[in-house]
């Protein structure tokens, strides 16, 4: 297991940076940084240009039944921090071309590529993420009126990070626990494949 804080590494400082939280501030966001987050998003490569992600902005200032209805829909251990932050992104996309109404087997490459670009503007704003994969796709649906054609794939929380004393428990220990990644030999092969 690599344990190299990503400080060391000669990385750009908005990758440095960014990091998952669970401690969340509850401040709003303004209006404006979450259209330049979303902006961000949209100016990603996609496959054709398709564009196939979805974003839905449940922000409890603006739409207090929107953030609840997401709130609701987490599972787990992220109903108890995720809550907190001002804004939470359900995050989809497309399973078709529009051109051609074939399969589109890249969008979830275009969706991570688009909350990548999201992810660094957010970054570079102050701002933190943490996407969540536990969540109950069909209370979403149900309570978002998202169609079956979309793909549910995250739930992103966005805000400014606070203090790991916010969390108790479990939650406090994650938060402070050191961050890791695998072994670069694990993930990168050099000219042939080694696994
Ligand atoms: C698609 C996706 C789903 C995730 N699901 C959850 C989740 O349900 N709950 C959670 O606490 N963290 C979740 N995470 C956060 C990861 O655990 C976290 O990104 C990983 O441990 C690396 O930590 P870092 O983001 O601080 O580098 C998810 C991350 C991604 C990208």
């Amino acid at each position: 297991m690599n344990k190299s804080a990503p400080a060391d590494l000669g990385l750009h400082p908005l990758i440095a940076q960014r990091w998952s939280p669970r401690a969340f501030l509850q401040d709003p966001i303004p209006a404006e940084t979450i259209e330049r987050l979303l902006d961000a998003a949209i100016w990603a490569a996609s496959c054709f240009n398709e564009q196939p992600w979805r974003l839905l902005v449940a922000d409890r200032g603006v739409d207090p039944q929107a953030h609840a209805a997401v709130t609701a829909a987490l599972t787990g251990w992220n109903g108890q921090w995720a809550p907190s932050a001002p804004v939470l992104l359900v995050c989809g996309h497309t399973t078709r071309f529009s051109h051609d109404d074939t399969p589109n087997r890249w969008a979830a490459h275009d969706l991570g590529q688009a909350m990548g670009n999201l992810s660094i503007q957010a970054t570079a704003e102050g701002l933190a993420l943490h996407a969540m994969g536990g969540f109950d796709a069909d209370k979403l649906r149900e309570s978002l009126a998202i169609p079956e054609e979309i793909e549910l794939v995250s739930v992103v929380a966005v805000g400014l990070a606070g203090p790991a004393e916010l969390l108790q428990g479990g939650l406090h220990e994650r938060e402070v626990a050191p961050r890791a990644r695998k072994s670069k030999d694990e993930l990168v092969f050099r000219g042939r494949w080694s696994g």
